[in-house]
């Protein structure tokens, strides 16, 4: 059976890093064999892209190309592979971050990135995606003196309200796959919606 492939999704600041470090843990303890990687990034040649894609200056339509450039080579050699051993995938940010920040933040729109989704997905989708939604303000306060802000980072809370918009339009458009976690709440309390999920992804 191929494994599973679980995304982790959310404006920059809302902790899903976190929780994806337990959620790979509580996999684990359950016998589970775990990938944790990221998007952009993840395999050597899409990491060397991600350096270049955080750092800079370049048009819209060379970000997205970019962004799936990456992403085919890391489904290629690690995703792919992975899932067809039976694995569990856990990715910190897959495409809805695509269609988020590039097309509804940057405002290029979905047509050119579904088309790309079509192409280098060939049908595969995430099983499950877990969206940590924050307001864009309540985020800043929480990245603000985290670490030196990376290109997308640096953007305007208008950018990450329009992000936050783009995510809510991809939980629209497939309600099925999504769970979104009010990321206000304190840890405990989203751990509790994460081991309840799991215990319905485990059936
Ligand atoms: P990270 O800090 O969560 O690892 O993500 C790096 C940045 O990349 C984050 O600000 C969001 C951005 N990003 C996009 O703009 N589009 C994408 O498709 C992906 C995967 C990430």
């Amino acid at each position: 059976m191929r494994g599973r492939f679980i995304t982790f999704e959310g404006i920059d600041g809302a902790g899903k890093s976190t929780h994806l470090d337990w959620f790979a843990d509580a996999l684990r303890a359950r016998g589970a064999t775990v990938l944790r990687t990221r998007e952009p990034g993840g395999s050597p040649l899409a990491e060397r892209l991600r350096a270049l894609l955080l750092s800079e200056a370049m048009s819209i339509t060379t970000e997205i190309l970019l962004m799936f450039a990456a992403r085919q080579d890391h489904l290629d050699t690690v995703v792919g592979p992975a899932l067809a051993r039976g694995d569990w995938v856990l990715c910190d940010r897959f495409t809805d971050s695509t269609f988020a920040y590039q097309g509804a933040g940057r405002g290029a729109g979905s047509e050119h990135i579904a088309m790309l989704e079509r192409w280098v997905q060939a049908g595969l989708q995430p099983d499950r995606t877990y969206l940590f939604d924050l307001p864009p303000e309540e985020a800043a306060r929480r990245r603000a003196g985290a670490r030196a802000p990376d290109r997308f980072e640096q953007e305007d809370l208008d950018f990450f309200g329009r992000v936050r918009a783009g995510y809510a339009l991809r939980v629209q458009q497939d309600p099925a796959r999504f769970v979104t976690i009010d990321a206000r709440q304190d840890i405990a309390a989203i751990r509790a919606v994460l081991q309840g999920s799991i215990d319905t992804l485990w059936a």
